[in-house]
């Protein structure tokens, strides 16, 4: 028998698999052969690699000897004879570099049942080992397995960011639309605080004219000038309209914090980060509040035009993730209408199971070869950094998640109807409210 070969290899994938099995020589006989298999170190191996002048010509398997050996005589009648004379000469050769999934592609292409042979491992062309079937097809299934959880966590990830991301658009929106009327409530109480010197002013000379008024050595000619003075004040006052500009500019302010408090009470009902789960409420409230929320997206440009059903039932959904649905078809909306004279039309219907949203635009519309590719994570047309893709596929998860569905319906240059129809009873799978 040959001694054992020692190969330095690098610590690939299959360097792991690799076993170091001295190759039986070409002269050996099956008898040795047999007992070959008997060493401690083959117990695992279906063959065993044979070698002829620092080549490996080919393997001799377990299956090989048992089928002849089961014959009649077979040990005394083939036991003689050389090993070569039973060798498979075609053995399955994997480089050592090669990556774990060719090897396992190339090694399962080739294995029949019953599973008869191993490998043999080579680097550079020279014998470097075995390497056993099975544990090249186990590596393999950590390596699917492994990959499956990566895939899964980036998923849940990705789905993770998408929500982020339209955190971010709506809270930017919304601080967007906060500024407007915090600007003027600024504004309003600088001037009130001038306006209240100017009062002080006027009192300080009242008060003037009191100490006059009571005091004992009293000079008509001082209190006639401190009365005139006065008067001029108390006339300049109402000429610049105190009063009626100070009661003006509180009614302003408070509209002011009124919008503030609006706003902020929609972003509260909008993310109902207190009622994440499912609740009865009416679709037309959530359209509205998603309106306040994109508002920043479509103001000025976009005419929204609203067909409520002024007695829609209510959904059982969870609010907060059918807010985000609207949010992503309305701004999608709001992102395919370039200028101006742009339309949004908002209806809502409902029959004795559904409930539905028509979201329409006249927009750019989508091309027939895009219309299939839409609910596909990843997909747009957008350009890179403005869309990441996932606002539809998204929306299409959290709607098939409350048994409903989404339709889309468009016309290259003319608009775009998305409709959502949602389940009067959410189906048992989405989750009741704690409440
Ligand atoms: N109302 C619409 N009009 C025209 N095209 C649309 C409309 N809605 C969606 N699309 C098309 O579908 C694509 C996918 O939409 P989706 O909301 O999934 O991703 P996105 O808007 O590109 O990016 P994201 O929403 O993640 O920012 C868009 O890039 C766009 O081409
Ligand atoms: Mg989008």
């Amino acid at each position: 028998m040959n001694a054992p070969v020692h190969v330095d290899v690098p610590p690939s994938d299959l360097a792991r698999l690799r076993l170091d099995v001295a190759p039986l020589s070409a002269a050996s006989s099956v008898d040795a052969a047999a007992d070959a298999f008997l060493a401690p170190g083959h117990a695992r191996l279906l063959c065993l690699p044979i070698g002829e002048r620092g080549r490996i010509v080919g393997t001799i398997s377990r299956h090989t000897l048992n089928n002849v050996f089961l014959r009649r005589f077979g040990r005394e009648l083939y036991g003689t004879r050389p090993v070569t004379s039973l060798m498979n000469a075609a053995p399955l050769r994997v480089d050592l570099a090669a990556p774990l999934e060719d090897a396992a592609r190339y090694v399962a292409a080739h294995l029949g049942a019953p599973i008869t042979e191993d490998f043999i491992i080579e680097q550079d062309g020279a014998y470097a080992g075995m390497g056993i079937a099975i544990d090249l097809l186990a590596a393999l299934q950590r390596r699917v397995d492994d990959a499956y959880a990566a895939l899964k966590a980036s998923q849940a990830q990705l789905v993770q960011s998408e929500k982020m991301a339209s955190l971010g658009q709506m809270v930017a929106g919304v601080a967007h639309e906060i500024n407007t009327p915090l600007g003027y409530v600024r504004n309003n109480v600088e001037m009130i605080r001038d306006l209240f010197e100017d009062g002080v002013g006027a009192l300080a000379e009242h008060q003037t004219l009191l100490d006059l008024l009571t005091s004992e050595t009293l000079d008509e000619a001082t209190l006639a000038a401190q009365i005139a003075s006065c008067q001029a004040r108390g006339a300049s006052l109402a000429d610049a309209g105190l009063v009626a500009d100070t009661r003006a500019l509180f009614r302003d302010t408070l509209h002011g914090v009124d919008t503030i408090k609006d706003l902020v009470v929609n972003l509260r009902n909008f993310s109902r980060l207190d009622q994440a789960r499912t609740a009865d409420v009416s679709l037309n409230d959530c359209l509205e509040q998603t309106l306040v929320i994109a508002h920043n997206a479509i103001k000025h440009r976009v005419e929204v035009i609203k067909r409520y059903d002024a007695a829609l039932p209510p959904a059982r959904c969870s609010p907060s993730q059918i807010n985000q649905v609207l949010l992503n078809i309305i701004n999608n909306a709001a992102q395919a209408i370039d200028g101006d004279g742009g339309k949004l039309l908002l209806k809502t219907e409902a029959d004795d199971h559904w409930v539905r949203v028509h979201i329409q635009d006249n927009g750019r519309g989508i091309a027939p070869e895009h219309l299939a590719k839409i609910f596909d994570p990843f997909f747009t047309t957008k350009p890179v950094g403005q869309g990441t893709g996932l606002g539809l596929s998204i929306s299409q998860q959290i709607v098939h998640a409350h048994g409903g569905t989404l339709h889309v319906v468009s016309r290259l240059g003319q608009g775009t109807k998305f409709v959502i129809s949602l389940p009067r009873r959410a189906p048992a799978g989405v989750r009741e409210s704690e409440a």
